[in-house]
């Protein structure tokens, strides 16, 4: 039932380039040039009315959600806002029917995700949702829903859920953007042609987990350690955090890489790992000054980079990890797979229950 792998997570891990596939297909036009997506009901005249977006979901899915938000903000020029969805209900949101509120969630039985859905409803916005689960709650009392075809997710840590979740975030910023006339058509099909290529190289990175292993094992040795980014790669970087402590117990925590000297900074000491996500280009001279910050601390540095500027990164970090060259905006669905990788072999390191964390569930159907 493993598939010849130790644990579902690992097999999990190693089927992303086959959900990439599988969420993608039949929603791309032969041509490449457009985004089909013939599951919504919404009429592309409401989805020109609306003014706002929500994403609302929890754990791994609002990580996800916080990808989504910089997707559909840049490609659809739409205002999106996003919540855990334990607070949406209790902060009174503005919710209008112009609003969109999107919700994610694996499962499709996260209570407090279906609670927020009702309450998006009841104030008259039309909801989608992305989910991986066929005939969930979620799925059925959604306005919309795209299916993720990431296939069962077993083990309790999200990998190949999250990374479908990105790809679903992708075609629907994309749609949006086509139907609101935001992107070219041109641009639109110059990031489909980078969504095509991205199975193969989830395929090449999957090929360096030994490498991964390799320093999987020494931070297992740690207490305590840091992820930093800035932009979309902050996402990642709390994503990355919540599954080394979910699965490790390590702890760590997940910094907007400018925010380290407002206070965390103090944390940092002889030894401490940091993780620094430097995918995005644009914000590459700010993040290096940051490693710089923790380096002189003397933090062991971690750099997680883009195929090509390994050289010029070397020179600041202790160690680094290449993920092949993509679109900016595409990064994540590269970047997180190393984080993945590393979250499980420091588990296993550590001797633990990888698939079933202690204090876990799969799916959490209480509030
Ligand atoms: O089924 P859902 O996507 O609604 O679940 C949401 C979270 O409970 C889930 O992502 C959780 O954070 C994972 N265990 C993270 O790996």
């Amino acid at each position: 039932e493993k598939g010849g792998y130790d644990h579902f997570m690992l097999k999990e891990i190693h089927e992303q380039p086959k959900a990439y596939r599988d969420t993608m297909r039949g929603r791309i036009s032969e041509d490449g040039r457009s985004v089909v997506l013939p599951e919504l009901k919404v009429t592309p005249e409401h989805l020109r009315g609306i003014n706002r977006v929500h994403i609302v979901a929890c754990g791994t899915a609002m990580h996800a959600g916080m990808v989504g938000k910089t997707v559909i903000e840049s490609l659809a020029r739409l205002p999106v806002e996003t919540d855990v969805a334990s607070e949406y209900r209790y902060r009174s949101p503005i919710i209008t029917p112009e609003t969109l509120v999107i919700v994610v969630s694996q499962s499709g039985e996260t209570a407090d995700t279906l609670a927020a859905l009702r309450e998006a409803k009841r104030c008259g916005a039309r909801v989608l949702a992305i989910t991986n689960v066929v005939g969930s709650s979620v799925a059925r009392e959604a306005d919309d829903v795209i299916i993720t075809l990431a296939g069962p997710e077993i083990a309790v840590a999200s990998t190949k859920a999250y990374t479908s979740q990105l790809i679903a975030f992708y075609l629907f910023g994309l749609y949006l953007a086509q139907t609101r006339g935001t992107k070219s058509e041109a641009d639109i099909a110059h990031v489909l042609a980078a969504m095509d290529s991205l199975p193969e190289q989830v395929e090449k990175i999957l090929a360096q987990a030994e490498t991964v292993k390799g320093i999987a094992e020494a931070i297992s040795k740690h207490s305590n350690l840091f992820f930093i980014g800035r932009g979309i790669d902050y996402a990642v970087a709390l994503e990355g955090s919540l599954k080394l402590k979910e699965i490790s117990y390590i702890h760590s925590e997940a910094y907007a890489a400018g925010e380290l000297k407002h206070g965390t900074l103090a944390l940092i000491e002889e030894g401490v790992p940091v993780i620094a996500l430097l995918t995005q280009e644009d914000l590459y001279e700010k993040t290096l000054s940051n490693i710089k910050e923790v380096k002189a601390r003397g933090a062991d540095v971690l750099g997680i980079v883009n195929e090509g500027h390994e050289a010029e990164v070397a020179k600041s970090v202790d160690t680094h990890f290449a993920i092949p060259r993509t679109l900016p905006l595409l990064t994540p669905a590269l970047s997180v797979v190393p984080l993945q990788l590393l979250s499980y072999y420091a588990s296993l390191a550590l001797g633990h229950d990888v698939d079933k964390p202690r204090n876990l569930a799969k799916s959490v159907t209480v509030e």
